[in-house]
């Protein structure tokens, strides 16, 4: 869904698929390659916070990321940051992955950063995170990047990710946007200024 929809919206902007230099944040056992790999992506990073998702991805998609990096994005170490600005990524995907529990606002930023200035983004995330009350960030990081005219939205669309265990369908959105610039100093220390001083 995210993959087919970021692919959808390049397309429709005139830009090619077949050149993105994608970083997939959250990348666990890779599952996400296997969508992008399906529409031809140029390069492809996996970064995930746990060895064992590295291992899973490399064992079960030996060809699946030209790259996978173990660390933590909310803060990562300097070797990582400089080794995934040599791959020069204009694209980040995060699927299943942001919200309560798993990737915060503040690692979602970092990567955010970490590719090109007119670079693309794409992920899902529950319809409870984009709620004005949510408290993980992600309403008001959504909400800073758009009044600020941070990135252009080329998508947003709700729809039925997957049943729950009660049998309730969980709703999300999908949304695709594209950076119109780094990102300014005050945004960077607001979302992601508590984690960096860690
Ligand atoms: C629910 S999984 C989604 C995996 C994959 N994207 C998929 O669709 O199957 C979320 C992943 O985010 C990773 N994660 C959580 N916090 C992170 C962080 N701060 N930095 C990098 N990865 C993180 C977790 O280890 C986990 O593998």
């Amino acid at each position: 869904m995210v993959v087919s929809r970021l692919a959808g919206a390049v397309r429709h902007a005139g830009e090619s698929v077949e050149t993105l230099r994608v970083l997939d944040l959250g990348a666990g056992n890779g599952i996400v390659s296997d969508e992008l790999k399906k529409f031809g992506v140029a390069r492809l990073v996996g970064l995930d916070i746990i060895e064992s998702a590295r291992e899973a991805a490399l064992r079960d998609r030996p060809a699946g990321y030209d790259e996978y990096f173990v660390a933590d994005m909310t803060n990562p170490d300097a070797e990582t940051s400089s080794a995934l600005e040599e791959w020069r990524l204009d694209a980040l995907t995060c699927v299943a992955a942001l919200g309560f529990d798993d990737i915060p606002a503040a690692a979602f930023v970092t990567a955010m950063e970490t590719i090109a200035e007119d670079g693309w983004l794409a992920f899902n995330i529950k319809t409870d995170f984009l709620q004005k009350a949510d408290k993980g960030g992600f309403a008001a990081l959504v909400k800073a990047l758009l009044d600020h005219d941070l990135v252009e939205l080329h998508l947003l669309e709700r729809y039925r990710h997957r049943l729950s265990i009660d049998g309730e369908w969980l709703e999300y959105f999908v949304l695709v946007a594209k950076k119109r610039g780094p990102l300014p100093p005050d945004i960077i220390s607001r979302f992601a200024g508590s984690a960096a001083s860690q």
